[in-house]
């Protein structure tokens, strides 16, 4: 089996029906022609090595554009955030004319980060104090005061903050390490077009979490980007998405897979009734499941039609999306570190950012959204919360993944492990690693032997 089309012809196999490519308002829905990326293993030491870790700093995440966080958080001049990446600290500012700017959030005295992780804003003050010897900086990064200025001889530095590249597009600030990157749509290729039919812009933040997981951050990625698993570890799911039936579409840097959802998955025998969690998408269409009376293999056909019939009553513009987006999970990875699940009412976006120090450590971030109908009141973002795996559960299905991660950590360092070993379900896997070989390697590809 090759591939989607000749899995397709597999035993048991029942295909869902599928909006046509031609059919779609906004986002595109032809299948890419899969690349031909071989069939040979992935090195494992990729997973722990420090010199491997030390390159991707150097040669890919210090190039790539990444997620910094949501322009309604800073809304007023003075609003800023602070993320991290690795080793380094940003500190984002909405400046006094409505542009955001970036820089590293590192003091030019003696080096104190000048704000801790998370949104707050300098009040009318309209400056960062550094609380270790309160150097002082404007929102753009200059200096305001530097206290006792008369006794350094050599007067302040000539350089005051640094700052990095940073733009917006989705409602999201990015930013990039990298002194001369690709402009930021350009990087996002094609998925601007892909993701803006959603109302991104309408939806609330209703999760904010960050876990610290023993596991590399590409272990992660990589469960994210299969549904071969689901079998495996989330049985359960094989009770309202066909995981078997998935475009999987691989881009430039980027990829995605289709999963129909509210449907059965050919693995599992038709249950006497409609399944628990099928009831519940159909009761958030607002249809009721005791009225209904046709077969189960026709509730995702009759969601999207209700939701196409109802939705503009309830304050929810599909316009822009087609039917099979109604149901559908459109699933697409961000290179190098977001997983966006994107449907219809909400989305959700799972960050995984690598450890400073430790290959075999990372942070998981859970970022989700929800659509606020219009003429709804806009709810409270909700909080940051951070914590370490096992602490506390992320729900049943996240719980399922990241108790599997750390064993998939401790096997990669096995001398019994020779490599990855990827079939068709997993293309996004191999292309994954591929575009981070093209950063790491450079045009010239990967020596032999190399990672
Ligand atoms: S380190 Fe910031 S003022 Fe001294
Ligand atoms: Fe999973």
């Amino acid at each position: 089996m090759d591939d989607f089309w000749e899995r397709s012809k597999a035993p048991g196999f029942t295909p869902v029906p599928r909006v046509k490519p031609e059919e779609s308002p906004g986002t595109p829905l032809e299948k890419a022609p899969d690349p031909e990326l071989g069939h040979g293993i992935i090195d494992p030491r990729r997973y722990f090595s420090r010199e491997f870790m030390q390159l991707e700093w150097q040669r890919m995440w210090t190039k790539v554009w990444l997620l910094g966080g949501r322009e309604v958080d800073i809304p007023e001049a003075g609003d800023y955030l602070v993320t991290e990446i690795g080793p380094e600290s940003i500190l984002i500012v909405r400046q006094r004319d409505g542009s955001v700017r970036a820089f590293y959030n590192v003091c030019q005295h003696r080096g104190n980060r000048i704000r801790g992780c998370g949104i707050g804003t300098t009040g009318e003050s309209l400056s960062f104090k550094c609380p270790y010897h309160h150097w002082e900086y404007e929102l753009d990064g200059s200096y305001r005061r530097i206290p006792d200025i008369d006794t350094f001889p050599q007067g302040k530095p000539a350089h005051a903050l640094t700052e990095i590249r940073c733009d917006t597009w989705g409602g999201f600030v990015w930013y990039t390490l990298n002194e001369s990157p690709p402009p930021l749509l350009e990087y996002l290729e094609p998925l601007p077009r892909h993701l803006e039919p959603y109302n991104m812009h309408k939806m609330v933040q209703t999760r904010d979490i960050t876990v610290e997981w023993d596991c590399n951050w590409k272990t992660s990625v990589d469960a994210f980007n299969e549904t071969y698993h689901v079998q495996g570890i989330h049985p359960q799911l094989l009770w309202y998405l066909h995981d078997l039936d998935v475009q999987i579409d691989c881009y430039g840097r980027h990829n995605r897979y289709l999963i129909p959802f509210a449907t059965l998955s050919p693995r599992v025998r038709k249950p006497p009734s409609i399944p628990e969690p099928i009831k519940t998408i159909m009761k958030a269409a607002g249809m009721d499941p005791a009225d209904y009376d046709k077969p189960i293999g026709e509730i995702r056909r009759d969601v999207q039609r209700h939701k196409r019939a109802y939705g503009a009553s309830q304050g929810k513009d599909y316009s822009r999306l087609n039917d099979d987006q109604l149901t559908d999970d459109f699933h697409y990875l961000i290179f190098p570190n977001l997983s966006l699940n994107v449907h219809a009412d909400d989305f959700w976006i799972f960050r995984q950012r690598p450890h400073p120090l430790d290959p075999d450590r990372m942070f998981y971030d859970i970022m989700t959204f929800e659509l606020v109908p219009d003429g709804k009141e806009w709810p409270e973002r909700a909080e940051h919360k951070r914590w370490k795996h096992g602490d506390k559960t992320i729900g049943l299905v996240l719980d399922q993944d990241a108790e599997n991660l750390p064993g998939v950590q401790a096997g990669m360092h096995s001398k019994g492990f020779k490599g990855l070993w990827i079939g068709a379900q997993e293309l996004r896997i191999r292309h994954f690693h591929k575009v981070l070989d093209d950063y790491v390697y450079g045009p010239q590809g990967k020596p032999a032997g190399a990672l």
